[in-house]
């Protein structure tokens, strides 16, 4: 039985480290030297090699090295096979830094007075507590609720919307597309945590931003595909929207010439919210394969059908 790991060789060291010591039974392979092919169980990649299911007629769980699992097509991907997205409170803590840094700049204006300093002026807006500035989060997963968490500890005035109902303390939820316009009517700062679906695809768009509050804001940490581009360019012309922090893109990179390069109400980063963490995820990784030894359900265990 051997453990697989495609992906940057740093991350790996890393990992086959920490195997070796604290799971040596199992040998820690490293794409493409796989060894006796029938003998892999278990592969963790970003991009899986092809034809999984001839190459590895035994395969048991495919982990995603990251949060995500869009970069796989499941449809493809062998029946019987156990998804895994990656589940490590390294990666959760950095998405909650980023989510806490871009709402805090939204709320505090920074992006205006940004622009307001290129073009020589000294001008106050009205200082406002956090408490007073409805921030509304999309998707409440592992990523979206402990965002939340640190946004209701920093003061703000916090709901999340999910499909199903979560109930989490101190948080105003709401559920599905019959609960998205109540929530969108109370958000003054909108973040986007939801997996890249087909339900999801292209939902940050023009019936979003008409239903917030006029001068709203926005940030993506999630994905690219999330977002109508076209859809965000009018509603921050229109000032519907009043500035927006974007993680994400797609393409990634943006093109040369793209209209959000230089747009003044546009901050962009180049996908850096969060970022698995090899310690961490090591021993996350070391947990789930515990756990499946033990026949107990593993964290982040992909619906299949559902994209997620
Ligand atoms: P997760 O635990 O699977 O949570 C997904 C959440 O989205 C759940 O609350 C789910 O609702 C909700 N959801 C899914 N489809 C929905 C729909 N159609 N309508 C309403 N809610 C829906 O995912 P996670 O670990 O928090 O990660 C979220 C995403 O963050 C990842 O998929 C990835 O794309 C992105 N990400 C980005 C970065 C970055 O650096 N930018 C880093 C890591 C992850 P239920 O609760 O009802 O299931
Ligand atoms: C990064 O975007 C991830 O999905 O972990």
């Amino acid at each position: 039985m051997t453990f697989l790991y495609k992906g940057p060789a740093q991350r790996g060291a890393i990992w086959a480290e920490q195997f070796a010591r604290k799971m040596p039974q199992l040998p820690f392979c490293f794409w493409p030297d796989v060894g006796d092919a029938a003998q892999v169980r278990f592969l963790a990649a970003w991009e899986p090699p092809a034809r999984l299911e001839e190459t590895f007629p035994n395969l048991e769980i495919l982990f995603s090295v990251g949060a995500g699992v869009d970069q796989f097509d499941l449809s493809a991907l062998p029946p019987g096979l156990q998804v895994v997205r990656m589940v490590e409170p390294g990666l959760t803590a950095c998405m909650c830094e980023y989510v806490s840094w871009a709402v805090l700049s939204l709320h505090r204006g920074i992006p205006q007075y940004r622009e307001q300093q290129q073009r020589g002026e000294w001008k106050e807006h009205p200082v406002r507590p956090a408490s007073s500035r409805r921030v509304g989060v999309m998707g409440m997963g592992t990523l979206g609720r402990a965002a939340l968490a640190q946004l209701r500890q920093l003061g703000f005035d916090c709901a999340g919307w999910s499909r199903s109902r979560r109930n989490d303390p101190g948080i105003r939820t709401f559920a599905g597309e019959a609960e998205l316009g109540d929530f969108l009517a109370r958000t003054d700062i909108l973040v986007c945590l939801l997996p890249l679906t087909p339900e999801t695809r292209g939902i940050l768009d023009r019936r979003i931003f008409d239903a917030l509050p006029p001068g709203a804001s926005l940030v993506n940490a999630a994905r690219g595909g999330h977002l109508v581009q076209p859809d965000l360019l009018a509603a921050l012309e229109r000032g519907q929207l009043s500035a927006a922090i974007l993680d994400v893109c797609e393409p990634e990179p943006l093109p040369q010439g793209h209209p959000f390069w230089n747009h003044p109400r546009i901050w962009l980063t180049p996908h850096v919210a969060s970022a698995t963490q090899a310690e961490t995820a090591a021993e996350a990784l070391l947990d789930n394969l515990r756990r499946h030894d033990a026949g107990l359900p593993l964290e982040g265990v992909v619906d299949r059908s559902q994209g997620y």
